[in-house]
Formats: C-alpha cells, structure tokens, sequence
C-alpha cells in the first residue's frame, strides 16, 4: 500500500437496479424547490413551487467513502419530473474542486439528458435513456435534466478525492437549457 491511501476493508452495496435504489446507503441529501430559485429562468415559477410546501427536487444516496485518492465515490441520484415555466427539472450543476477528475452516469430508469460545459465555455449535452451511460470528461461541468415523466435515476461514480464546486457553475450559469417545445425537449441558448 502507498502511504496516502489508508487501509480501508471491502465491503458489498445492494441495489435494485428496477427501482433504482440503493438498498443500504448510508446517507442521504435532499435539494428541495428553494434551493434552486438562482437556478431557473423563470424565478417567478419556482420560487412559487418553493412556497408550496417547498417539495424535493432531487435526492442523491451515498456510501460512507474516505475522500482520499485512490477511493471511488459511489451514488445514486434521483431527480424528479417536472418543469419551471417551460424549463424541466434539473440539478444545480457542479465542477469538481479537483477538476481533472472525470465521472461515470449510468441511466438505471427515466430519460433526460447530461448537460455539460467546459470552463471555456463549450456546451454539449448527451441523452440519458435506461442502459445508457454518459461519461463526463475531466474539466466538464454538468448538470442532469429529467425530461420525463417518471424519477430520472443515475448510478455515479467519480473519484473520491475529487470534491464537488457549486459556486464557479453558479456563477457562470450554463450557456444552453433544455426546454419543452411543440417538437419535444430542445437545446436552446439560454439568452433566447
Ligand atoms: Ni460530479
């Protein structure tokens, strides 16, 4: 063993992978209406839903990991269906803090997409369906949208030491939104 990883003893997660759940996790955290108000385009729309009873946008379930190098961070995130004005309902988007570190998305129910930027301002998205996987490159930010109607749910891995950045996506906002439209969910630039 080298010295900067310490000793850490196997051990087994279980899932459902029909349901999408982790049967044992050891943690959980809920973003609710409130906390996504910076993140719309419609802030009248959502902060509406945030004072009606403010309700759970999004849950991710994790495995007590060290955060050390060499350890793989394991979660499932579950983001629910719906829309903000005609925006679908999407996560807060993150860097990593350690942001040459990449991460694996495997769709295990629901459809949507993996929004993802480069500091340079780059902008893709990649379609999330049951069986899918979208890997997010080191130095992409990213965010998923459910455009469906049932929980969108993602299997993540990334590395453990990587530590998530909120802040510089905050800030810069992504350039592109995913919207309902008459031909169905389209990438627009956010200013249109
Ligand atoms: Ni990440």
């Amino acid at each position: 063993m080298n010295s900067q990883t310490a000793y850490f003893p196997p051990f087994t997660v279980d899932f459902d992978l029909q349901a999408g759940i982790m049967l044992n996790p050891d943690r959980s955290k809920s973003t609710r209406a409130s906390t996504m108000i910076p993140y719309y385009r419609d802030r009248a729309a959502i902060e509406a839903l945030a004072a009606d009873g403010d309700p759970v946008h999004y849950e991710v379930f994790e495995k007590n990991i060290p955060t050390e190098e060499g350890h793989i961070m394991i979660c499932i995130s579950k983001l629910l269906p719906g829309k903000i004005g005609d925006e679908f309902f999407m996560t807060k988007g993150h860097y990593h803090q350690r942001i040459a570190t990449a991460e694996t998305y495997l769709c295990l129910s629901g459809e949507g997409f993996m929004l993802m930027k480069t500091p340079e301002g780059e902008c893709r998205a990649e379609s999330f369906r049951p069986g899918r996987m979208v890997y997010v490159p080191p130095y992409w930010a990213h965010r998923s949208i459910n455009t469906g109607k049932t929980p969108l749910i993602t299997f993540c891995n990334y590395p453990a030491h990587a530590a998530l950045n909120y802040g510089d996506i905050l800030t810069e906002g992504f350039p592109k939104l995913i919207v309902d439209s008459a031909q169905g969910p389209a990438l627009v630039e956010r200013g249109s």
